[in-house]
């Protein structure tokens, strides 16, 4: 597995920082990730690449606070975000997992999940992901239905179409963490940066994770610990 941190533009705020960080699911005979150190910066743009089971996935839900290190810690600023109450820690992530799901409920309500939508937010994270237009042709963004489960009226996308939406709930969250575990060629940009690259290591592997630590003014300043 190769992390590749690109040279971005240095922004002041909150680091996280993996700290000799070892990962084992529990009754596995061997870490999947062993001994990561690694500082991510505000600003930068963290790509993972690595073939099928190297981890690539285990470090994005570490990060989240989904998984605890089995040894070493993980810190955001200088705390180790253990000590952060889950909710609080999570208002800085937005991840689209490999195993994404979109709900048989409206298009607005799957992208503002549990909150009152704010129409020009969900207009430019549905334009960010080029599904506006698509989505605009339905009937009602606000009452048709994804899937026709339990609306005969819902509407069908197809796999492709559907990530861009997992992904579009992501951008509206409008969070400092955005990651994208595996996006594939259904959405190449984001935010005008392109997300979707080809990688073809000798084993023909063309998988990537890609962290955006996009926030100037993150700071774990003032985040209540548990
Ligand atoms: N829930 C789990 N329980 C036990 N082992 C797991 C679990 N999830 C993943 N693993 C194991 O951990 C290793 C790394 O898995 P992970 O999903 O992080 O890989 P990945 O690099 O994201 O792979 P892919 O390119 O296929 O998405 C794999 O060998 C896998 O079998
Ligand atoms: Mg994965």
């Amino acid at each position: 597995m190769q992390i590749k941190v690109p040279a971005n533009e240095a922004v002041s705020g909150a680091t996280i920082r993996f700290e000799n960080v070892c990962f084992r699911y529990p009754n596995a005979q061997q870490d999947t990730l062993k001994n990561i150190n690694i500082t991510i910066n505000p600003g930068e743009t963290l790509l993972i690449v690595g073939e099928n089971g190297a981890g690539k996935s285990t470090f994005a839900k570490l990060l989240c606070g989904l998984y605890k290190p089995t040894q070493g810690r993980i810190l955001f600023g200088e705390t180790d975000i253990t000590a952060y109450a889950p909710q609080d820690y999570m208002r800085h992530f937005a991840a689209v997992f490999q195993d994404y799901t979109l709900f048989a409920m409206s298009i607005s309500e799957n992208i503002c999940a549990m909150h009152q939508p704010m129409p020009e937010r969900l207009r430019d994270a549905l334009v960010k992901v080029n599904m506006f237009d698509k989505v605009a042709a339905t009937e009602n963004v606000e009452s048709t239905s994804l899937y026709r489960i339990f609306d005969e009226n819902g509407v069908e996308f197809s796999g492709g179409e559907m990530q861009r939406l997992a992904i579009a709930r992501a951008i509206y969250k409008d969070t400092p963490v955005l990651i994208l575990d595996e996006p594939t060629a259904a959405c190449p940009y984001i935010k005008g940066v392109r997300v979707v690259d080809v990688y073809r290591g000798e084993e023909g592997c063309a998988i990537n994770v890609r962290i955006f630590f996009s926030c100037a003014d993150l700071t774990a300043k003032g985040m209540p610990l548990k």
